[in-house]
């Protein structure tokens, strides 16, 4: 069985204790397989704020991770550093070895992950697949071994549910999606927009496969920079069928022999608590 934490835009430096408090309270005595963070680590690339959200991360014990860089960890206030080196602070706390393409590629138990650095060092906000990405990701999804989960992790989102966040879509999502669909992805794992939310990416007149792909969106896991009414939040992807609530699952794309869910979680203030919200069937 494999269980997968999905966290997202940390923002240390305006980080809530008591929501981190909360997470270990919750999470620590519980099997976890792997985090995801998918960006956003911290609020402006202070080493002190790579450290705290290293020592937050490292709190959940020797547990494999998949770190993506976000906007926010490029050193914007440091032109120098931000032109030659602008990976330098994320790389000295959370090393990964990006290919020469900026993506990365690991497999655990049944779950294939793929990250992907899609900041740029010249657009401060909106990320960019480049073709060469695109194709990279294809050929890793295409080479991974049947019946495996098969994550894709950007830190912007490919697909958004609110037409005001069509600004944030980062670019290439519409050329990736159906390339990454028909390569065998099943969630593409996003943040930067801090909306939560799971939800099946709908086909497009380009799609080329009919193969379910999900959108699996965290809010801001650990941070005050709340968006709306969206709490703090993060994900649950897993096949540890004891972790299902059979009765709250929803299946929309009703799958006969699903195994994997995945499942958002979203902080409660009244009782200083993650509460599970929408649990989906996925694969
Ligand atoms: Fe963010
Ligand atoms: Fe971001």
């Amino acid at each position: 069985m494999t269980t997968l934490l999905h966290f997202s835009d940390t923002h240390f430096g305006t980080e809530t204790p008591t929501v981190i408090e909360a997470l270990y309270r919750q999470l620590q005595a519980k099997p976890i397989d792997a985090i995801i963070l998918s960006g956003d680590l911290t609020q402006r690339a202070r080493l002190h704020q790579f450290r705290d959200c290293r020592t937050f991360i490292d709190g959940f014990g020797m547990i494999p991770l998949l770190a993506t860089p976000g906007n926010h960890d490029i050193p914007l206030w440091c032109p120098w550093e931000r032109l030659f080196t602008p990976y330098r602070r994320y790389q000295k706390y959370f090393p990964t070895d990006f290919d020469r393409y900026g993506v990365i590629s690991v497999c655990i138990d049944a779950v294939h992950i793929i990250g992907v650095r899609t900041t740029r060092r010249y657009r401060h906000l909106h990320g960019e697949l480049s073709d060469r990405q695109i194709d990279r990701v294809g050929q890793l999804l295409q080479q991974a071994p049947a019946n495996c989960l098969q994550l894709v992790v950007c830190h912007q989102p490919l697909y958004v549910l609110n037409k005001e966040d069509e600004v944030d879509l980062i670019r290439g999502a519409a050329k990736a999606v159906p390339l990454w669909r028909a390569a065998g992805a099943g969630g593409i794992v996003s943040g930067h927009i801090h909306r939560p939310f799971i939800t099946p990416i709908p086909y497009s007149a380009h799609s080329l496969s009919m193969r379910p792909l999900w959108a699996i969106q965290a809010g801001t896991t650990t941070s005050r920079r709340l968006r709306d009414q969206y709490p703090n939040a993060f994900n649950v992807i897993s096949n540890d069928i004891a972790r299902v609530e059979t009765d709250r699952i929803q299946n929309p794309l009703g799958l006969t022999q699903p195994a994997w869910m995945a499942a958002l979680w979203l902080y409660d203030h009244k009782t200083a608590q993650f509460l599970p919200s929408e649990q989906y069937w996925i694969q």
